[in-house]
């Protein structure tokens, strides 16, 4: 083989159709409901990952092959060593700033480290993994992220009887505020608001030119308001630690960071979805953080909330005698390599897989937090928050899966949205629930 090899163009249109018209069409940045719910019911991720294992079939020996992409011909990476090739890499010749994402973020995070390149990611990235605490065994802050979730679960199950996405959605945008801007910012509703409109704007990428001087004030007097906290930074919030570098534009972080406690809201319901199909694991979960965690771990393979990966060369590359042209974009399909060549892939078996080993360092077969030099920064912290929320509410009630129908040792589908995961609630009186407590504190007085 001298060349990658090219799809051919009925093959090439059939990958489109099936991977990134649903992706557009569902939402890239901010999930429509209403759309992803029709799609939901088609599967359409199922057959787009069966599909690169077919293109993988088509072309033996072919770590990637030419595909159709958003904005042209791109590498579809097809292999684990491909992948190995591109997250292994340095990623001043695999930047992380592909096209794509200067489309859908560019307008809310222009500033960020995923949109930054040179002496500029740099600054940013050595800023992030010192405030996000990056590789330590616990963030320096943890004690009071235990505190904050503590407090904000007791809330969010008081009195219920059901949890939902739409339930948890807000809790978790105040556990951010709290977390990242302190307790002062934990009622500012208008930080979450001007972040959505943001955010919500990232799926039309950066098409609706009409709509950019409102995007550009909105993005304003968000960053405005950050820089008002850390100006009065309280002790023990994300933004009380900026210590940074001229150039880093530290306000200029943050709304990635509000993005990042989304993912961990999904990542919280997918896990209590598949505990809550299944009693006895709940009740180990519930037990042994150990098995919580790798519970998480398992949730993040088989849904790995950053379902695509992108890349784009800075330089001519040589892949074993192949070469890479500068410029070219590589997609790495994490959602189909978390599952291709694994023994019951399509279930949920955390006992079996011991991803708690591969998820520190980098494994082609599975990489939820990405790999090499920009592996997630947050993702120590990351999962120090899902492990502590998962423990509270386990503490404090027991789950049902009321829906999607879904058996955990059955073929699980390749979508589990948040919206569509609804579990019944039942609080437990010896769990330290605030009900229980105060209606003890009652009984007491009296
Ligand atoms: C379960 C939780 C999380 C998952 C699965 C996750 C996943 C990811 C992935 C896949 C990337 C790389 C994207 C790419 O290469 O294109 C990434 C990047 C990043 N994430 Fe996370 N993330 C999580 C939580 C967080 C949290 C809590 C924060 C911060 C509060 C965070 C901050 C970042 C930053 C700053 C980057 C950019 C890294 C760079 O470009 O060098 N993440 N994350």
């Amino acid at each position: 083989m001298t060349r990658f090899p090219t799809a051919k163009a009925a093959e090439s249109l059939r990958f489109f159709t099936l991977h990134f018209v649903p992706t557009l069409l569902r939402g890239p940045l901010l999930a429509r409901p209403r759309l992803s719910a029709a799609l939901n019911k088609l599967d359409t991720a199922k057959h787009a990952a069966r599909f690169v294992g077919r293109l993988r079939q088509r072309y033996p020996g072919a770590e990637a092959v030419w595909v159709r992409g958003l904005r042209g011909p791109m590498l579809l990476a097809l292999t684990p060593s491909a992948v190995q090739r591109v997250l292994g890499g340095p990623v001043a010749s695999y930047a992380v700033d592909s096209p794509e994402k200067h489309k859908m973020l560019g307008g809310m995070q222009p500033d960020s480290l995923i949109l930054s390149r040179g002496g500029d990611r740099v600054l940013r990235r050595r800023f992030n993994e010192s405030v996000l605490g990056f590789g330590s065994q616990e963030h320096p802050h943890a004690a009071r992220l235990r505190a904050i979730i503590a407090e904000e679960t007791g809330q969010l199950l008081a009195g219920e009887t059901e949890l939902t996405a739409a339930r948890l959605d807000p809790v978790m945008q105040r556990i951010a505020r709290r977390v990242i801007l302190g307790d002062a910012a934990a009622g500012d509703q208008e930080v979450t608001d001007l972040y959505l409109v943001l955010r919500r704007e990232g799926n039309w990428l950066g098409t609706r030119r009409w709509k950019a001087a409102g995007i550009a004030s909105a993005r304003e007097r968000l960053l405005a308001r950050f820089r008002a906290y850390a100006g009065s930074a309280e002790p023990g919030s994300l933004i009380a630690r900026s210590g940074a570098a001229q150039g880093t534009v530290p306000e200029g972080q943050v709304t990635h960071w509000l993005l990042a406690f989304d993912i961990i809201a999904g990542t919280v319901l997918g896990t209590l979805a598949m505990l809550g199909a299944d009693p006895y694991r709940q009740l180990e979960a519930a037990k042994n953080p150990e098995y919580l965690r790798a519970c998480v771990l398992e949730t993040l393979r088989l849904w790995p909330p950053v379902r695509d990966l992108y890349r784009e060369t800075t330089t001519a590359l040589d892949w074993d005698g192949l070469t890479v042209p500068a410029g070219t974009g590589i997609l790495l399909p994490a959602a189909y390599h978390q599952r291709a060549g694994v023994a019951n892939a399509d279930s949920f078996q955390p006992e079996s897989r011991d991803l708690g080993s591969r998820v520190r360092g980098f494994d082609a077969g599975y990489f939820p937090f990405s790999g090499g030099g920009a592996t997630c920064a947050g993702r120590d912290l990351g999962l120090l928050i899902t492990s502590a929320l998962l423990g509270e509410l386990l503490d404090r009630g027991r789950f049902r899966l009321l829906a999607p129908v879904l058996r955990p040792a059955g073929r699980l589908p390749y979508l589990l949205p948040a919206s569509a995961i609804r579990l019944s609630v039942q609080l437990s009186p010896a769990a330290g629930n605030d009900v229980y407590q105060s209606a003890e504190h009652v009984l007491g007085g009296h």
